[in-house]
């Protein structure tokens, strides 16, 4: 619980807020009412008048009911956050592309129209525009019920435009993807908890410039470098959004477009901070969200990173080993490294090669005899089933890495080319 308590003061410096007091209660079942027991608000009522505070934050989701007795009794200064709406506040702040603000507004909305208890006045002015992360937001009290029922007409109408437009960015995604995989170009999707270290690898990898911050989800848009790999091929990484623990299941919802990128990756990276005193649980979280988005099945490399900062090296093994016996999907390979200084990136590196080399893919081709280093390549490193001289060229048929496939694709010899997984 404590752990879970330094975890949201982290969240909530990370959307601009200065954390003056926090308090814990034991119940077996929260209150239906207030959430927390009548005594307990009274407490919190008074830390909010001796602190001068605005905001207090639930570390667990309120529902609207709890929501609404909150605001009664803290009053009308006191804005009432729980762990969903501050991450969505964070998420709104950190949005950069046209995708991510789209979900990102989507989910504040879904989220917010149940809770709608004091009237919006300013939406209605904004009625097709943006209303704003919420922490800025707060309601302006309006002439009550009509205006609410106003309100909550004007949310709806945005989200259905919002669906509409997302719709449009994911098929235009998706047709991006596709022509990634006719290309050949293996995908390798960096996932962790956030503040793991996912951005920073990405920058030592690919030398890209990724917002690296010392707080969460400083990533918010999947952010695609081409990396080479050593043995000459290329794959694409792509940094993705920080999981979390309790990141509720609506939310995992609306990033679902980011987050395919991750379930159709070719190979998933797990950064884990092995500094942190949370780092099996951490690495726990990560499972259970890929498990959530239908991206269990693939396979995983397990990065130990920031080894830089632990005194005695062994200690990344000796967590490895720890780890083996919890995690439910064993990692193919575990790569201690540290993403800030460098270390452990040639074999990380050589890691993502012999995995991505593992998968391979069928292809029919006909290489013309000019271009017989192919053919070569193809003994080298493939499995072929028939190999014939033909007028045009050599017609091979066989089980080539899909990472090798790129050079071949001007050859396809038929239909059956794009080929199946073996
Ligand atoms: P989100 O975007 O929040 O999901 O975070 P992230 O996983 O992308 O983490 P990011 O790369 O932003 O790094 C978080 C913090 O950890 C930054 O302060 C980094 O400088 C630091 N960091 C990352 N890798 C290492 C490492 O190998 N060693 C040390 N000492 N610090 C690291």
């Amino acid at each position: 619980m404590e752990e879970s308590l330094a975890e949201l003061a982290q969240l909530a410096r990370t959307a601009g807020l200065v954390v003056v007091g926090q308090t814990v209660q034991r119940l077996e079942h929260p209150n239906p009412a207030t959430f927390i027991g009548p005594g307990k608000v009274e407490e919190v009522a008074q830390q909010v008048v001796e602190r001068a505070a605005n905001v207090v934050i639930f570390d667990e989701e309120l529902s609207p009911r709890h929501q609404r007795e909150l605001e009664k009794a803290l009053g009308d200064e006191v804005k009432i956050l729980d762990r969903t709406s501050l991450i969505l506040d964070i998420f709104a702040q950190h949005a950069r592309t046209r995708e991510g603000a789209l979900q990102v507004e989507l989910a504040q909305y879904e989220y917010r129209l149940p809770r709608l208890t004091r009237a919006w006045t300013h939406l209605a002015r904004q009625a097709g525009g943006r209303a704003g992360g919420s922490t800025g937001g707060v309601g302006v009290r309006g002439p009550g019920e009509t205006q609410l029922e106003t309100d909550r007409q004007v949310i709806r109408r945005r989200i259905t435009q919002l669906k509409r437009e997302l719709e449009e960015v994911r098929a235009h995604r998706g047709r991006y993807r596709e022509r990634r995989r006719r290309a050949g170009i293996p995908t390798v999707a960096i996932v962790g908890y956030t503040n793991a270290g996912k951005s920073t690898l990405l920058n030592t990898l690919a030398g890209a410039e990724v917002t690296v911050a010392d707080m969460l989800f400083a990533t918010l848009d999947p952010t695609t470098r081409r990396v080479s790999l050593p043995g000459g091929g290329v794959a694409l990484f792509t940094d993705t959004v920080g999981f979390i623990q309790k990141l509720p299941t609506h939310l995992i919802a609306a990033f679902r477009a980011t987050l395919e990128e991750v379930a159709e990756a070719d190979l998933l990276i797990h950064v884990l901070d092995v500094t942190h005193p949370q780092a099996e649980r951490q690495a726990r979280v990560v499972e259970e969200t890929l498990e959530d988005i239908g991206a269990a099945d693939r396979p995983v490399i397990l990065a130990l990173n920031k080894i830089d900062r632990l005194s005695r090296p062994e200690q990344a093994a000796m967590l490895a080993a720890k780890l083996a016996g919890t995690l439910i999907t064993p990692a193919a390979h575990v790569v201690p490294i540290s993403a800030l200084t460098g270390a452990g990136m040639d074999r990380l590196l050589a890691c993502v090669e012999k995995s991505l080399e593992a998968q391979m893919v069928w292809v029919d081709v006909v290489i013309p005899y000019h271009a017989g280093e192919l053919v070569n390549m193809f003994h080298r490193r493939g499995i072929i089933e028939r190999e014939e001289h033909t007028e045009e060229g050599t017609h091979i048929t066989g089980y080539l890495p899909h990472m090798l496939t790129g050079p071949l694709r001007a050859f396809r010899a038929g239909k059956r080319a794009a080929g199946k997984r073996a």
